[in-house]
């Protein structure tokens, strides 16, 4: 216990006591039909992970859950979230560990978000598991959107993102449903219990109509801002939608709306695209190092000024994958774990692949 204690203290000033493995390309799964994609990892504790995606050729109302105990190095199937409404298929998820107790649930269990789609309709819902991800129940729905259809005029949701903070949980996600935008990003928060949810508030919300921003997530800097990404979908000359990655950066995570967006600028020259996850590692001085992918490329895109200036391209050992995602591990910081499906438009069988990289050493950091 003492140990522990002191490892995890001096785990905050990022010399990796305990380093985990890197390696590249672990199969989480491989379907047997069809593209999955959007895959999604958390941390719990001890090197325990849980996966999640989206696969259109799964049974209907089900989303698997599986779980690796080896910080991400072999995977199995753990648990599996089922809808209380027929006919509705998960997809889009996202996972939150709650690391301190929320309304009806403890500390240590565990969110899904997803949007559950039918003929009808697009909804984003929550679901909860207090026994580590092996068994699930419906907890709330947030918004609900009209059917899936992803032209402008129709009303959808799409995309759900959780995040804890300040004792709060605040679902960010993709929205239609304003007949001002053709899409613009929203979010909902709850501080009691996670059926009391707050109405929807602007995060990005672009006076062109046929703007899309699209596509949130956010991470906490450590001056104690946060940075949202997400897609800036514009048409160009010819009609056709092209979709750079832009950020905006806030003191408050529930007031991103009336803050500046920028573009992500990069040294290489590259115009990162599509479908951006964003993460923060403590790595690398007192800002620390935000890290960016996007579906486009193999590269992840750092900035180690908060979020000022020019971004650096860097390699990673990983493949494109649409709306890849970055995360840290908890138990060795120094490290990033990679998680991604197909890429985007590629409609063949793909699986989802688990990596972590020495983010350190891709950034000549030592420690
Ligand atoms: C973590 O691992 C230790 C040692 O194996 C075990 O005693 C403890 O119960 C585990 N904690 C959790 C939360 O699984
Ligand atoms: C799920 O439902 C959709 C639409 O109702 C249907 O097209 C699809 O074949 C179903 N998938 C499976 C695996 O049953
Ligand atoms: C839980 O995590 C949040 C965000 O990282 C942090 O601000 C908070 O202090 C943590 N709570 C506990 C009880 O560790
Ligand atoms: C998608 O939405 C547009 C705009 O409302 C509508 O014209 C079109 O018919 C919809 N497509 C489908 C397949 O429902
Ligand atoms: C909105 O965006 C379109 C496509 O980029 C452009 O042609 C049009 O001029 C813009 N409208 C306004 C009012 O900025
Ligand atoms: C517009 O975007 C389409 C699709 O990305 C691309 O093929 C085309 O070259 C672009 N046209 C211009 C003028 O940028
Ligand atoms: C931290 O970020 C600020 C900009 O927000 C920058 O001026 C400063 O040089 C950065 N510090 C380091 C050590 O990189
Ligand atoms: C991982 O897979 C991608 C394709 O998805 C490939 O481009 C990359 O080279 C592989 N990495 C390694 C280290 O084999």
């Amino acid at each position: 216990m003492l140990l522990s204690f002191l490892t995890s203290f001096i785990g905050l000033a990022v010399a990796a006591t305990n380093p985990i493995d890197t390696f590249a390309n672990v199969t989480v799964f491989q379907p047997d039909s069809g593209a999955v994609s959007y895959a999604r990892t958390e941390s719990l504790t001890n090197g325990t992970l849980l996966a999640t995606w989206s696969d259109f050729a799964a049974a209907n109302n089900t989303i698997p859950i599986y779980r690796s105990a080896d910080n991400g190095f072999s995977w199995y199937t753990f648990g599996s979230v089922t809808s209380d409404t027929e006919g509705r298929r998960l997809v889009q998820p996202h996972l939150l560990y709650l690391n301190e107790s929320f309304g009806d649930w403890d500390a240590g269990s565990v969110l899904l978000a997803v949007n559950a789609v039918d003929d009808k309709s697009t909804n984003i819902e929550v679901y909860g598991s207090a026994d580590s991800g092996e068994s699930w129940s419906f907890v709330s729905t947030v918004a609900t959107g009209g059917k899936a259809n992803t032209t402008n005029g129709a009303t959808p949701v799409w995309e759900p993102f959780l995040m804890m903070t300040n004792h709060k949980v605040v679902c960010y996600y993709s929205d239609q449903r304003d007949t001002q935008h053709g899409q613009k990003l929203s979010h909902q928060t709850t501080s009691e219990s996670l059926d009391a949810w707050g109405s929807a508030v602007d995060d990005v919300a672009f006076s062109n109509y046929s703007d899309r921003p699209g596509m949130t997530t956010v991470a906490k800097l450590p001056n104690g801002k946060y940075i949202l990404t997400f897609e800036y979908a514009m048409l160009n000359a010819t009609g056709k939608y092209r979709y750079p990655i832009y950020y905006k950066i806030s003191n408050d995570p529930e007031n991103f709306g009336t803050e500046k967006a920028y573009r992500i600028n990069v040294n290489t020259g590259v115009q990162p695209n599509g479908g951006p996850y964003v993460t923060w590692s403590p790595i690398g001085g007192v800002n620390g190092t935000i890290v960016v992918s996007d579906s486009d490329h193999n590269s992840i895109f750092v900035n180690r000024a908060l979020g000022d200036g020019i971004w650096t391209e860097v390699k990673t050992p990983a493949g494109r994958a649409y709306s890849r995602e970055v995360r840290i591990p908890t138990n060795d910081e120094t490290k990033l774990r990679i998680a991604g499906g197909a890429e985007y438009g590629q409609t063949d069988p793909s699986q989802v692949l688990l990596t972590i990289m020495d983010l350190a050493k891709a950034l000549n950091i030592t420690s």
